[in-house]
Order: structure tokens, then sequence, then C-alpha cells
């Protein structure tokens, strides 16, 4: 499974990329707003930084602006996946955009058959919001299983990337259904390390070491 991380922060992207856990990075207008940053500053910055696919968000409604703008920041840099909104637009421009050859993420996905006609429109990437189905008490996980089945029926090839990650299990579910990406926060990112066993025989096996007076180095 490929990590992305869901962030504008380049130093939070660098550290993370050093040891290999960015496969690639989504963000989204809120996230521009979150960085403080030029949106086309910020992202060509990013995508020099990672190899993988940067998702760039539209932030027209209709079409015609949407694909002008997708041009806009797909020449950005030849990582850029556009990001259009699942509506009946967001679809017309996926189709222009990815004919076009560009990568196109469609987002904002919240039901199995939205994810259908985004797979049909010729979508790069399907983005399903786990958390924010959660919150409105809903499973965002059984989407995501619910759209790995019809995509498997049918042979598509469309990635599922989990978006709207909100914690470790969040994670190891998406593995374990077969997403093909999660993006999430670096703090999550970081959290798939921990656990309070890992620490608590740490602190044993220190305290014990300094019972022995030795010294490696
Ligand atoms: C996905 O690409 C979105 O940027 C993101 O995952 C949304 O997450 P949120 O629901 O935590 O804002």
């Amino acid at each position: 499974m490929k990590f992305f991380v869901d962030t504008a922060d380049v130093p939070a992207i660098a550290e993370l990329a050093e040891l290999g856990m960015v496969d690639g990075v989504t963000t989204n207008p809120s996230l521009i707003l979150k960085s403080g940053r030029d949106i086309l500053e910020v992202t060509r910055e990013i995508c020099a930084l990672v190899p993988g696919p940067v998702s760039a968000e539209v932030v027209a409604t209709e079409a015609p602006a949407m694909i002008a703008e997708g041009r806009r920041l797909a020449a950005i840099a030849p990582n850029i996946a556009v990001k259009v909104p699942l509506t009946w637009d967001g679809l017309r421009a996926c189709k222009v955009l990815t004919g076009e050859g560009h990568m196109v993420n469609v987002t904002l996905c919240f039901s199995a058959n939205q994810a259908l006609v985004a797979a049909k429109a010729g979508a790069t990437f399907i983005s399903p919001f786990v958390g924010r189905l959660d919150d409105i008490n809903l499973d965002g996980l059984d989407l995501i299983a619910d759209i790995r089945t019809i995509y498997d029926n049918y042979d598509f090839q469309t990635q599922i990337l989990a978006a709207s990650i909100r914690s470790v299990n969040h994670v190891s579910q998406c593995a374990r259904i077969g997403a093909d990406v999660v993006t999430a926060p670096p703090s999550v990112i970081k959290a798939l390390a921990s656990h309070p066993l890992t620490d608590k025989g740490l602190d044993q096996f220190l305290k014990d070491w300094a019972k022995t007076g030795q010294k490696i180095l």
C-alpha cells in the first residue's frame, strides 16, 4: 500500500520523505490555507521534493474553468495529479484532463456509486473520505470495502486513495481491505510506529542496562 501525506507543510513532508514514507502528497484548499503559502509556489516545492503524485485541487465549479485551472496546475510539474470534486462538472473535467495525459484525483467521494462513475470517467485516483463518513455515524471503512469489490469485479484501474484518515486503525483497516493508497496527516503516519508496550519494554531494558554499569561505546 502506498502512503501519501495529506499536508502542504513542506518541512513535515521532507522529514517523512527522508525515511521513505512518502509515495505522494495530497493537498486541498483548506490545507493550502493552513500552510499560509501561495498555491503555485508551495506545490512546486512539494513536487521537487517528492517524485510521486502530488494532488493539487481546482476551485472552479464549472467544467471549462476546472479544465483551465487543471491545465495550469498540471504545468507546475509532471507529477501533478489534478484534484477535482465529485460533481458532474468534475467528471467532465476528469475525462478531458485524463484524455490529455494528466493524472486526475476525483475527491469528496462519499458513495460507491460516485466511485463507479469516477472510474467510468477515467479517474486515476478516487478519494473516498473515511473520517467524514464516520463523523456522521456512517462507516467510512465499509465504503472502502464496497469500492474495492466493485473495482475488482470489473477490473477498473482507478486507484482507491483512502482519504480523511484520522487514526492508525483507519490505516491498518484500509491496508486489510486493499486500498491502493492511504493519505494521512503526518501525525497519523508517525503514530503508526508507536505502541505502548514498545515504550514500556524499552523503559525496562534501559533501566536494567543502567544497572549493569556497562557501555557499548
Ligand atoms: C484528501 O485528499 C483530503 O485532503 C483529506 O484527506 C481530507 O481530510 P479531512 O476530512 O481530515 O479534512
